[in-house]
């Protein structure tokens, strides 16, 4: 990965965790600063990776080659807004904030911009993220590759042509970490219910969804669907909890709320 000058603005969990990886990944210390207000945050990141860290968000993003924006979507405008006496134009901007539009950063900076949407998932925090990444045609290739492999850090990468598919990545991936716990705690539930202490149903539950995460993962070239008919034999106990699930209506339940999910962050979006 290029080693550019990066200052992180904003210093939480998504921007620790790319720092983190970054750095065990190699890239130099000295080549990234992370800015917040709170001070036991910032020597607990210098600290922990020897990296420089400041209060000062303008000096933080005036030193820097890329500048990225790491902090909550309600207080984004007023992070931006004192930076617009800089000069953006030789910096890549790059944004991990949810239902912020592309448009409204230009406006918050007041000028043109070399900018990357990400929208990355909860997963990212222990090195299995899924980030959707967008940016228009006009972005130059080596900000598009230095986006792309910041984010590879924390996980995998994916690129949407439109900006309105970062709100399907929202409902696939940025969501969807909260569906999958959902199912493994109506699971957990209900194994506790047939007997099982806490501990031991989560032991059931988790195990389980890893191992056919993982499945999927090993059999590129199988579907889905392929995997579930491979373990569902006819007339069996597979066969009959598969039965319930689309007898309930399963597919439809997960339609509605991805839709319910992508109408949210459509919503959002003219909030900020
Ligand atoms: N976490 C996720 O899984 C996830 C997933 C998708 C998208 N995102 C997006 O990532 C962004 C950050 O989320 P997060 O989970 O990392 O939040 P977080 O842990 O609350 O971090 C936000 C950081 O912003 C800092 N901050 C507050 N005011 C600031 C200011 N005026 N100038 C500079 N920094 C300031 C805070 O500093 P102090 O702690 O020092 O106050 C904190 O370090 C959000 O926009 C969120 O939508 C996060």
């Amino acid at each position: 990965m290029e080693h550019r000058r990066i200052a992180f603005i904003g210093a939480g969990n998504m921007a620790k965790s790319i720092i983190a990886r970054m750095i065990s990944n190699g890239y130099p210390a000295d080549h990234i600063c992370a800015s917040s207000p709170d001070e036991t945050h910032r020597s607990a990141l210098s600290d922990a990776y020897g990296i420089a860290t400041t209060e000062d968000n303008l000096q933080a993003a005036n030193d820097a080659d890329v500048v990225v924006f790491a902090v909550k979507p309600q207080i984004m405008e007023a992070v931006c807004n004192p930076l617009q006496i800089l000069d953006f134009s030789s910096k890549l901007v790059i944004t991990v904030a949810a239902g912020i539009s592309y448009s409204r950063y230009l406006e918050y900076l007041g000028q043109p911009l070399n900018l990357v949407r990400v929208m990355p998932n909860t997963p990212a925090l222990v090195g299995l993220g899924m980030s959707g990444l967008y940016a228009p045609n006009t972005l130059p290739k080596s900000d598009r590759a230095f986006a792309h492999n910041l984010l590879e850090s924390v996980g995998e990468v994916c690129w949407v042509e439109e900006e309105d598919g970062i709100n399907g990545v929202i409902a696939a991936a940025g969501s969807a970490p909260a569906y999958f716990f959902l199912f493994m705690e109506a699971m957990q539930q209900e194994a506790v219910a047939q007997g099982f202490d806490e501990a031991t149903a989560r032991q059931l539950v988790q195990q389980t969804a890893l191992g056919a995460a993982e499945m999927v993962r090993a059999n590129a070239d199988l579907s889905i669907a392929t995997l579930r008919e491979q373990v569902t034999s006819k007339g069996g106990t597979t066969a009959e909890a598969i039965r319930t699930f689309n007898e309930n209506a399963l597919s439809d339940i997960v339609a509605k709320a991805m839709q319910a999910a992508v109408a949210r962050a459509k919503e959002m979006e003219t909030l900020f």
